[in-house]
């Protein structure tokens, strides 16, 4: 397989921003693109994002456990193992299956902070067949880092992930 992912993508302005997440999803299509192994394409795709997605400190999966979040594949800092659904960030996405935008983690009763440099967050549901099967979690150190692009290019990128992959 010969795959070359994009360097830093680009979001310096709000069209610069769309065509990136146009290109991530892309580029997500093209590295699943015949692997459909759980464990590989979170891997991939942790790796991808990590890697051109500027200003973030942490980027990864955790994974649906009964009424509990088990930290899956990342990039960053080692992390908080699990998460039950009543706790922090990631626990309002699950509880909700919605996208969670944080501009300031600070100000979110329950945030739990795994890396002191965190200072915003962006989680979104992994539906597969009408089932939770995981979050996609991502930090970053700067204040309102992400914004309603951001979760829709994310959102993007993580359904065709979810589609492609075979959840246990
Ligand atoms: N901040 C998250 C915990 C996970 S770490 O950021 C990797 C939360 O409040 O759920």
């Amino acid at each position: 397989m010969s795959f070359e992912a994009a360097a830093t993508l680009d979001m310096s302005t709000p069209a610069a921003k769309r065509a990136s997440y146009d290109l991530l999803a892309a580029q997500v299509r093209s590295l699943l693109e015949g692997e459909r192994d759980w464990i590989a394409n979170l891997a991939q795709f942790s790796a991808l994002v990590w890697q051109s997605v500027p200003e973030l400190n942490w980027a990864g999966f955790y994974l649906a456990r009964g009424e509990e979040l088990v930290v899956g594949p990342f990039q960053g800092k080692v992390a908080c193992v699990r998460i039950p659904f009543a706790r922090g960030v990631c626990g309002a996405c699950a509880r909700s299956r919605e996208i969670q935008l944080v501009q300031d983690v600070h100000a979110f009763a329950g945030h739990i902070a795994c890396d002191s440099a965190s200072e915003s967050e962006l989680v979104l549901p992994v539906v597969a067949g009408g089932r939770l099967v995981a979050v996609f979690d991502l930090d970053s150190p700067r204040k309102s880092r992400f914004d309603a692009e951001d979760a829709r290019g994310f959102a993007a990128a993580v359904e065709v992930l979810a589609a492609g992959t075979d959840w246990p």
